[in-house]
């Protein structure tokens, strides 16, 4: 589907010069003198978000206490936010380094291609998280035979290929687009709905099949994660012992507090009608889902985590001990 034209906008493209080019204007565009210090925070954060993910990613796939569906979720989870930063920060850091602010069309298409298959899939990986947790805590006896190698790994492929395969459809309605007037993206990546504001072809098509998908998307694993998450907190609740309360719901609080950054971040910006003072927020928000949640997704689990905490004390000291 990518690459046809059909006559219709070869037709459009003749008589209308076409915007090869983007300017993405960034977080703060009026105040230039604050670009190095932002270059200095973005470049800090980006190294904690790939340090962080990938020594859980090291330690899920090293330590063998951790080789349970839990963690291989979280390692999954982590794989994926390394390449969901490397979507939009890398690019921003450029930018603001060498305040080159021009992206190409195709480029500009391309990172939300990433940036938005990448989102989707993280939406289900953490439905699947939170169905993990509620097996655990709710079922906890049927749990084992339940969440099985195979089932999880059907789970995070089923991610993986829903979130990219409905993102391929809504590129590919993007990709048919032709643009032709102004070319400012008052943002710092190129999401969708900035794009088609400057699209001079019919964006009728793009912004239903966007509404339908996007929601699919989003919805589903949505509600699978608010469900199972009810159901956790009305059965710890029924727990007599304060102890094992506290246990019990130890393991999913991180998780809770993820999600709700995650989805709260993505309510505001994407549902919430955008007034006067909101727009000027807008860019804010969007901030922590894309770039803040991917930060402290390994910072709370491993922070709040004692089987975390103790696979890195054993990976260090195995460390050491053979260097020393
Ligand atoms: C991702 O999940 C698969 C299937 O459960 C598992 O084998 C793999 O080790 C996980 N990857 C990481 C990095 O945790």
């Amino acid at each position: 589907m990518l690459g046809t034209t059909s006559p219709w906008q070869l037709q459009n493209r003749t008589n209308q010069t076409t915007i090869a080019n983007f300017i993405l204007l960034g977080l703060v565009d009026h105040y230039p003198e604050l670009q190095p210090l932002l270059f200095l925070a973005f470049l800090a954060i980006y190294f904690i978000t790939m340090a962080g993910n990938l020594l859980l990613v090291v330690l899920v796939l090293a330590d063998l206490h951790l080789h349970t569906p839990m963690y291989f979720f979280l390692g999954n989870l982590s794989c994926l936010e390394i390449c969901y930063t490397s979507t939009i920060l890398p690019r921003m850091l450029f930018s603001l380094l060498t305040g080159e602010r021009s992206i190409s069309a195709n480029g500009c298409i391309a990172q939300y291609y990433f940036f938005g298959s990448l989102a989707s899939t993280e939406c289900y990986l953490l439905a699947v998280m939170s169905y993990d947790r509620y097996l655990a805590i709710c079922k906890p006896l049927r749990y084992t035979s339940l969440m099985n190698g195979r089932l999880c790994l059907w789970l995070i492929c089923g991610s993986w290929i829903s979130g990219f395969l409905s993102n391929t459809i809504i590129t590919s309605l993007e990709f048919q687009l032709s643009f032709c007037g102004p070319n400012e993206i008052d943002h710092f990546f190129c999401d969708l709905a900035p794009v088609l504001k400057l699209s001079c072809s019919d964006t009728h098509v793009v912004e239903l099949a966007t509404l339908i998908l996007a929601s699919m998307d989003t919805i589903p694993p949505f509600l699978l994660t608010l469900i199972s998450y009810v159901c956790i907190i009305s059965t710890v609740l029924q727990i007599k012992s304060k102890v094992a309360q506290q246990k019990a719901f130890s393991t999913c609080s991180s998780h809770l507090i993820v999600v709700s950054l995650f989805y709260g971040s993505i309510f505001l910006v994407y549902i919430v009608p955008e007034t006067e003072t909101l727009k000027r927020l807008h860019k804010m928000f969007s901030l922590f889902y894309t770039i803040l949640t991917p930060m402290l997704n390994p910072l709370i689990y491993s922070l709040r985590n004692r089987e975390v905490k103790e696979a890195l004390f054993r990976s260090v000291r195995k460390f050491s001990s053979r260097i020393l």
